[in-house]
C-alpha cells in the first residue's frame, strides 16, 4: 500500500469560485484522491481556504462586514460548495487557524536562526485618521498623467500608467477619504532566497521527472537576469498572522503582519494539525516529518500555472531553510486556464459561470465530467454552452446512460429483475474481455500519471465497448432463437455496468452511487481482470432498473443559458 499526500493550491477567501479556478486544481486534485483510495492507497487529501491580504481585508470592507466574520461566513459558503462538488477533501482548513499562525510563527522563528532574514527600511505612506499603513491600492487621488480624480496608488485605472503613491496629486484614504497623510520610514523582513539559491537548484535538479514547464519557469526564477531575489515577508495590515520569531515577540515589528504568500502554502502542513485536532488527535507528522514516517510518503500538488514559482521557490524555500526535517513536494501538477466563451472567466467582473451557478443548473456530475474531460492540461481550453450541451449529451447521456438504461430494461422485460443464469462466453465476449484488459490497464495508467484528459477518452472508451458488444451481440434477436446465449450476453451487460461503478467513480461519484444501488452491491474493489470482473454479479443476484441517468441538455436550455451567463453576475 502507498501513502499518498494531496494538496490543492488554497483559494482565496474572497468570493466563489469560477467553474476556471475549480477545473485548476480542486477537481483534478480530487480526481486523484479517490483514484489512489479505490486502488486501496492510504490517502490524505487536503484544502483550505486562503484568507489573510489585501483582497480579503478589500472585499471584506466591500460586503460591509469585519474581516474575521467576513472570512468565517464565505469559508463556510466555499465549505459547503465542495461538498456540493463532492470534492472528497480530509479536510479544508483555513489559513488564519490558531495551528497556521503558531507554525508561520515558528518557520519565521527558524529562519531567523538561520540568519536567512533582513530587515529592510522602506518608505510607506501613514493615514493618521487610519491609524495605519496604507498600501498602494488604498491610496487614491489625481492622476499626475490624465487627470483623472480615482487613480489608485499602483495604477491609474484609466490611462493605465504604473504610479507610485507619491505620485498622486491630493492623495487620499481610500478607506477613510483622509487627506491626513505622511511619508514615513517603516520596517520590512525580506527573506533572503539569493542564499538559498544553490540549494533549490540541487533541490530541482532531482526532480527528473517533472513536466519540462514546471521545471523551466523554477529555472528561469534562478537564473534570469539577477537570479533569484530576495522577498519581502511582511505587510502592515491589521488582518494577518502577527509577526513573531517562534513564541517571541520581534522588536520593531509591531503592529505587522506577515505576507499571504508566506503564511498560505504552510497552511498545507497546518491543515494536516487542523484535519488531526479534528480527528481528536490524529499523527499528522507521519504524513509531513521525514523523520516521522513521511519519508515513504509520496506528495502531489496541484495548482494553475501562475502558481508555479511559489509552489517550486518560494515554499520550497522556506522549508530548506528552516534547516527541519519537512516533506518536499514530489510531484507537480500544473494546469492552463479555462477560458470562458472567447474571453476569461473572472471574478471581479463576474464574467463566467461560477460554483453556486453551476449547481443550481445541473448535478455536479454534470459539471465534473465535462471539466475534467475539456480541462486545460497541455494547453488552455474553452468553456462554451455548446461544448458543454454536446458532451453531456454524447458521452453521458448516448453513452453511460444509454448503456445503463438499455441493458437494465431489456433484463427486466425479459428475465425480470435478477440477473440471468445460463449459456456461455463466446468469441465475442473473449473479444471484449481482451479489449477491456488492455483499456483499463491504459486507464489505470493515465490516472496514476495524471493524464486528466487521457484518462477522460480512456473512460470513454470503456463506455463505448460495452455498447458496440451490446450492438453486435444484439440480445433482443438472439432471445429469438438461443434464451440461453442470449441470458448470458444480459449477464455480461450488467457485470459492465458494475464495471463501470468503479471505474467511474472518480469522475461521477454521484453516478458511481446510484449504479452501486441500483445493482444492489457495496464498494466494489479496482478491477484486476476484465474475465474476473464480468462475472462479478452471479445468476439469481437481484438488481432494480434506474431511474434515467442523464438528461440531455435541449437545445432551449442551452440558448437561454448562453443569454442568462451573457453579462456580469
Ligand atoms: N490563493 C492562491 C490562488 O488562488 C493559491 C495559494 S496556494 C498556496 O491563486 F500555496 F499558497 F497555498
Ligand atoms: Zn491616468
Amino acid at each position: 500500500m502507498q501513502r499518498h499526500l494531496i494538496t490543492s493550491a488554497i483559494p482565496y477567501i474572497n468570493g466563489i469560485k469560477h467553474l476556471g479556478n475549480l477545473v485548476g486544481s480542486q477537481l483534478p486534485a480530487d480526481l486523484y484522491a479517490r483514484f489512489q483510495r479505490a486502488r486501496g492507497n492510504e490517502v490524505l487529501f487536503l484544502c483550505a481556504t486562503d484568507e489573510h491580504g489585501t483582497p480579503a481585508e478589500l472585499a471584506a470592507a466591500k460586503a460591509g462586514k469585519p474581516v474575521a466574520e467576513y472570512c468565517a461566513e464565505m469559508h463556510a459558503v466555499q465549505a459547503d460548495l465542495a461538498r456540493g462538488f463532492r470534492l472528497s477533501f480530509d479536510h479544508f482548513g483555513r489559513s488564519s487557524s490558531p495551528q497556521n499562525h503558531a507554525l508561520t510563527q515558528h518557520f519565521a522563528g527558524r529562519l531567523a536562526e538561520a540568519d536567512l532574514i533582513r530587515e529592510v527600511s522602506e518608505r510607506q505612506v501613514y493615514s493618521h485618521a487610519d491609524g495605519r499603513f496604507l498600501p498602494d491600492r488604498y491610496i487614491e487621488g489625481t492622476c499626475p498623467n490624465c487627470g483623472y480624480d480615482r487613480a489608485r496608488g499602483d495604477q491609474c485605472e484609466n490611462c493605465t500608467k504604473q504610479l507610485d503613491p507619491t505620485d498622486l496629486i491630493d492623495p487620499r484614504s481610500a478607506i477613510s477619504g483622509s487627506t491626513d497623510l505622511e511619508v514615513r520610514e517603516t520596517k520590512h523582513l525580506y527573506l533572503r532566497q539569493s542564499a538559498l539559491k544553490d540549494d533549490l537548484d540541487a533541490w530541482i535538479d532531482t526532480k527528473t521527472d517533472w513536466p519540462v514547464l514546471t521545471t523551466s519557469i523554477a529555472k528561469k526564477w534562478l537564473h534570469d537576469g539577477d537570479g533569484l531575489q530576495d522577498r519581502g515577508i511582511t505587510r502592515d495590515l491589521d488582518w494577518g498572522i502577527p509577526v513573531r520569531r517562534g513564541d517571541a515577540d520581534w522588536p520593531g515589528m509591531e503592529g505587522k503582519v506577515f505576507y499571504v504568500w508566506f503564511d498560505a502554502p504552510i497552511e498545507y502542513i497546518a491543515c494536516a494539525g487542523e484535519w488531526a485536532d479534528a480527528q481528536g488527535g490524529a499523527d499528522w507528522e507521519r504524513w509531513w516529518r521525514t523523520d516521522k514516517g513521511a519519508d515513504d510518503v509520496r506528495y502531489t500538488q496541484f495548482m494553475g500555472k501562475d502558481n508555479v514559482p511559489f509552489h517550486t521557490l518560494s515554499f520550497p524555500a522556506t522549508i530548506l531553510g528552516s534547516g527541519e526535517p519537512w516533506k518536499m513536494v514530489d510531484h507537480l501538477k500544473s494546469f492552463n486556464y479555462l477560458n470562458y466563451d472567447g474571453g476569461q472567466f473572472s471574478t471581479s467582473q463576474g464574467r463566467g459561470v461560477f460554483m453556486d451557478q453551476a449547481l443550481e443548473l445541473l448535478p455536479a456530475d454534470y459539471w465534473r465530467w465535462w471539466l475534467l474531460s475539456n480541462c486545460p492540461e497541455t494547453s488552455d481550453s474553452e468553456f462554451t454552452w455548446t461544448l458543454f450541451q454536446q458532451g453531456v449529451n454524447k458521452d453521458l447521456a448516448d453513452v453511460l446512460g444509454n448503456f445503463v438504461s438499455r441493458v437494465t430494461k431489456f433484463c427486466r422485460s425479459k428475465f425480470g429483475e435478477t440477473v440471468p443464469s445460463g449459456g456461455e462466453f463466446g468469441a465475442a465476449e473473449t473479444a471484449l474481455i481482451a479489449e477491456l484488459d488492455t483499456r483499463i490497464a491504459a486507464y489505470t495508467k493515465h490516472m496514476d500519471n495524471m493524464d486528466v484528459r487521457k484518462s477522460a477518452q480512456e473512460l470513454r472508451a470503456i463506455w463505448v465497448a460495452g455498447n458496440e458488444y451490446l450492438q453486435t451481440a444484439a440480445p433482443w434477436s438472439t432471445i429469438k432463437e438461443n434464451e440461453a446465449q442470449a441470458a448470458m450476453q444480459i449477464r455480461v451487460g450488467l457485470n459492465l455496468i458494475a464495471l463501470y461503478a468503479t471505474l467511474s467513480a472518480p469522475f461521477l461519484p454521484d453516478t458511481a452511487e446510484t449504479l452501486r444501488e441500483t445493482l444492489n452491491i457495496s464498494e466494489t474493489s479496482w478491477p484486476e481482470n476484465a474475465s474476473d470482473a464480468l462475472q462479478s454479479l452471479d445468476a439469481g443476484h437481484a438488481f432494480a432498473v434506474p431511474d434515467n441517468l442523464f438528461d440531455k441538455i435541449t437545445d432551449e436550455a442551452r440558448a437561454a443559458w448562453e443569454v442568462q451567463f451573457a453579462g456580469s453576475r
